[in-house]
């Protein structure tokens, strides 16, 4: 790497090597002996040793090539750093599908500065696809430019979502689906938020909500799919939040906001 290349190029080239290492064991490891899933929130709220060993190979992989950076992990991983910089590490966001031996999970590492989500990488094993992307300096699906979907409208819109793993949140959310459901093109649950929010990025979604998420969840997939030329915003439109999250195409993103205020609970 050159002294001319930027810290946010640097930083997606961090996040894409160590999320594919740690990606690559897990889709080995899963091949190949038991999960020893058990769980954490809720009754359904899984965790392998997989989850764990691919959060354990990325902050020694930080630990190596970014030693004063900050690190949140999903299973745990907290370190102060002095550098400005914050990594948030989903080490397999969607678990539920990786127990399941569906292809739809993913390792999602992203990086903050003072300014937000500067890096990141959503690696897709089993499908072979590494996204990632850089403030100001695009987003990639396996080293190609991608770009959102150029639709103005909802109703032609194909819209994904998500569920908490709390029954209480769930039936809030489910509410809102119901009406929501009628309105568009159709609705898809893929149960993997960073891949859900690559999969607006690169035009095979229009539109992405989910609430109750972590940064984890977000960081990495907002960075790409912004400069992919997703809009982002809670529900009622203000600056987005872990805790609620729209992604679309510009096209809809007005529209969805109004549908979502009109469906269901409040959303503010
Ligand atoms: C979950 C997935 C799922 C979403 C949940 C997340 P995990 O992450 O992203 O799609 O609906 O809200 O918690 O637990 O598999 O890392
Ligand atoms: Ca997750
Ligand atoms: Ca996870």
């Amino acid at each position: 790497m050159t002294s001319s290349t930027s810290l946010g190029s640097q930083l997606r080239h961090v996040a894409e090597s160590l999320a594919r290492e740690a990606g690559d064991m897990a889709l080995l490891g899963r091949k190949s002996g038991p999960l020893s899933a058990t769980t954490k929130s809720s009754p359904i709220d899984m965790v392998t040793k997989f989850d764990k060993a691919s959060e354990a190979m990325i902050t020694e992989g930080l630990a190596k090539l970014r030693p004063d950076d900050a690190i949140i992990g999903e299973e745990g991983a907290a370190k102060h750093g002095t550098s400005g910089i914050t990594w948030h590490i989903d080490p397999i966001d969607g678990t539920t599908n990786f127990v399941f031996d569906l292809p739809m999970w993913a390792v999602s590492i992203g990086a903050v500065d003072e300014h937000g989500p500067l890096a990141g990488a959503v690696y897709v094993p089993a499908l072979g696809e590494m996204f990632s992307g850089a403030r100001t300096e695009g987003a990639s699906l396996n080293g190609s430019p991608i770009s959102v979907r150029d639709n103005n409208d909802l109703a032609d819109a194909l819209v994904c979502t998500g569920y908490s793993y709390l029954i209480s949140e769930r039936e809030v959310h489910a509410k809102r689906v119901a009406d929501i459901v009628m309105k568009v093109r159709d609705l898809r649950r893929f149960g993997a938020a960073a891949v859900d929010i690559c999969f607006v990025a690169c035009g095979r979604l229009d539109a992405y909500f989910e609430e109750h998420l972590h940064s984890w969840d977000l960081i990495a997939g907002q960075v790409i799919a912004t400069e992919a030329g997703a809009v982002f915003s809670d529900y009622v439109g203000n600056p987005v939040t872990p805790s609620q999250v729209i992604a679309s195409t510009p096209g809809v993103h007005a529209d969805l906001i109004q549908l979502i205020a009109a469906s269901g609970p409040d959303a503010s």
